[in-house]
């Protein structure tokens, strides 16, 4: 049997195999009235499908902790009990499938109020029809034309700590078995993390221990009230910031062994996202490396993704010792089949649904 078809332990779970679906917004949640912000049949088909398609961990996409956390005003939100049902259903749809249901919590902080992905993520101003203002730990606009976003008080920052624990516990409560933390992207807890974002001058900024403090504080916050459920961070392993002044691997590196001692289950390595307009030349398996890299240095558990477009290229990045699992982001929306064809294409096995047993 090929690495990638092996089951994996992971906290309390075991999940069937070592290629999931990584977390891809799909901006389709409604903006506004009785179920804004909720999971609906668009979301229930679209990760049903890729449960049956044989994915062993589905995580679910970025899902805010608060409202103005949202990166769009049709991303979905576990800000309330009062969704629980919605993300109930979700789950169910993905448990039929066979995968494990995980969620990734998130908050983009400056990233925040901007159109669908398919808008290229354009800047939604805050006077604008559903718009807001960002928040940030710094008054730094995300690019030239956004709002100056503001800056988090203290308070603020504890009301974050809290959002993200009240979020875990609703998302355990729906039925997800694992939760995935996000520091990555650009987003508010990777805002706190690079020195190019953060300018505070408090206890959460400047000295390095400041600026992995938020993130701490969270992973300690969700783990209070996850139990054994795996806890998940995708963390960006460096800025790509020429002039080196931004978050860089050894820090990367230097948190993962932070977060050992907060009880990370597991490190997704992704990177980028704090410099706009910073395309990373990235060939396929681009990331494999940093996780390599994290994993060598630091003896956690690491996924990784990034344009890893074949069966071979996945089993190598296992089997070299790189990453303990798969992470596959568009190949997955172009074909919600992938993990089956690539089994059946390493390990000889048709393993489709019975339902479908007439079509093979
Ligand atoms: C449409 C789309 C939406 C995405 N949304 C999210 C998201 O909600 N959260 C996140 O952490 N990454 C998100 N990503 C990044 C992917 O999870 C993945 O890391 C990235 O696409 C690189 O992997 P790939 O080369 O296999 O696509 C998104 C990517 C795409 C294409």
């Amino acid at each position: 049997m090929s690495h990638l078809f092996e089951p994996m332990s992971l906290g309390n779970v075991t999940v069937k195999n070592r290629l999931w679906l990584g977390p891809m917004s799909q901006y389709s949640a409604q903006a506004t009235g009785d179920h804004a912000s909720e999971p609906n049949a668009w979301h229930f088909q679209h990760y049903a499908s890729r449960s049956v398609g044989g994915y062993g961990m589905v995580v679910v996409e970025s899902t805010a902790v608060t409202l103005e956390g949202r990166a769009t005003p049709y991303c979905l939100a576990l800000d309330c009990a009062d969704k629980l049902p919605d993300f109930e259903q979700l789950v169910d749809s993905i448990l039929m499938g066979g995968a494990t249901p995980a969620i990734e919590l998130n908050h983009y902080g400056r990233m925040a109020s901007t159109r669908q992905g398919w808008m290229h993520s354009s800047y939604l101003a805050p006077d604008a029809p559903l718009g807001w203002l960002p928040v940030a730990p710094s008054p730094i606009p995300f690019t030239e034309d956004g709002a100056i976003p503001r800056e988090l008080t203290d308070e603020d920052i504890w009301g974050v700590v809290r959002a993200y624990r009240e979020a875990a516990e609703r998302a355990i409560r729906a039925g997800f078995e694992a939760v995935v933390i996000a520091a990555s992207g650009g987003n508010l807890l990777h805002q706190f993390l690079s020195p190019l974002a953060n300018h505070r001058g408090d206890d959460w900024g400047g000295l390095f221990s400041n600026r992995i403090r938020l993130v701490l504080e969270v992973i300690d916050a969700v783990r209070e009230v996850i139990g054994e459920h795996p806890l998940i961070v995708r963390m960006a392993a460096t800025d790509w910031d020429a002039a080196g002044k931004g978050w860089r691997l050894t820090d990367a590196v230097e948190l993962v062994r932070n977060g050992k001692e907060h009880g990370v289950d597991l490190w997704d390595i992704t990177s980028g996202g704090i410099v706009p307009g910073v395309v990373q030349e990235a060939g396929p398996g681009y990331h494999v490396p940093l996780s390599d890299r994290i994993r060598r240095d630091t003896h956690a558990a690491t996924s990784v993704g990034g344009k890893i477009i074949s069966a071979g290229q996945a089993e190598q990045a296992l089997l070299s010792g790189q990453a303990d699992a798969v992470v596959a982001g568009r190949n997955a929306l172009r074909d919600p089949y992938l993990a089956r064809r690539w089994q059946s294409e390493l390990d000889g096995v048709d393993s489709w649904p019975l339902q479908y047993w007439r079509g093979i």
